[in-house]
């Protein structure tokens, strides 16, 4: 099974035109879609689930959208924590949170504090999020921690960058779900998804279900994640891993 999942939530204003109605219904209907895989993680026993809400560039939409985006999501947040706390869901958000309206501020930090000591699936909400702007802030701290003394230039490796990013505990993808038909990836974790199994679908976020997220995972299972060896070397691996 995936450790980790993110998705791209991406067709809401779509499904809605095709229906003839204004676009923040069809984001209205993709928080439904939102409860139903939190609630399909949870049963899958998935460890980690991370959404992309709200990008930088959304910043950019009409102010009517995000107006009404921003309160759809205040108002989801503080309407779902009795739901979180059922399912033992702990609740994170990534991003320039500081951009986000005071109140969007507040709901999330008070949902994050009542559901941080919850043991099941940690759910993490990308909002005012670009890897991209990520990189900056992380390369910016790391320039910063150098002129400091703290830490010398030549020691930065890997791992210190992963560890300074907004993911810092949370391991990288195994699955990347794109919504909606595109296929790219937006400014989406840029740096996290370096190997991850990419899925895109032309379903839109508000029809995608269950079963569809059932179906991608058996696609995975059915990948072979060669991490830049051969196939037969991965074989191997996998055959000393059930002799042992
Ligand atoms: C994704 O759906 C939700 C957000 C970006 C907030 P869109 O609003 O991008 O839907 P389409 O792509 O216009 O259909
Ligand atoms: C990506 O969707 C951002 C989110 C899903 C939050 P967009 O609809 O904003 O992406 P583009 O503009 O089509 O690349
Ligand atoms: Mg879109």
């Amino acid at each position: 099974m995936p450790r980790h999942i993110a998705i791209i939530m991406d067709g809401n204003g779509r499904w809605a035109k095709q229906r003839g109605m204004d676009r923040v219904m069809g984001h209205r209907e993709g928080v439904e879609t939102v409860r139903r895989i939190v609630e399909e993680c949870g049963k899958l026993r998935i460890p980690y689930l991370t959404l992309y809400a709200f990008s930088t560039e959304n910043w950019n939409r009409p102010q009517y959208e995000v107006e009404a985006l921003m309160r759809l999501m205040s108002a989801a947040i503080r309407s779902e924590v009795p739901k979180l706390m059922e399912n033992h869901v702990r609740l994170n958000a990534i991003g320039h949170l500081e951009d986000l309206p005071q109140v969007c501020q507040e709901e999330m930090s008070e949902a994050c504090q009542l559901t941080a000591k919850n043991d099941g699936l940690t759910l993490t909400l990308s909002l005012s999020y670009s890897g991209r702007s990520e990189l900056k802030y992380c390369i910016r701290k790391l320039a910063q921690q150098a002129i400091d003394g703290a830490i010398n230039p030549q020691d930065i490796d890997e791992q210190t960058i992963t560890n300074s990013l907004y993911t810092n505990n949370i391991p990288d993808p195994d699955i990347l779900i794109r919504t909606g038909g595109e296929q790219r990836i937006s400014n989406f974790l840029l740096w996290q998804i370096a190997y991850t199994e990419l899925f895109f679908t032309p379903v839109m976020w508000p029809d995608f279900d269950g079963q569809h997220l059932r179906e991608i995972i058996y696609q995975y299972q059915n990948r072979e994640r060669r991490f830049g060896k051969t196939s037969e070397q991965v074989q191997q691996e996998n055959l000393d891993g059930t002799q042992k």
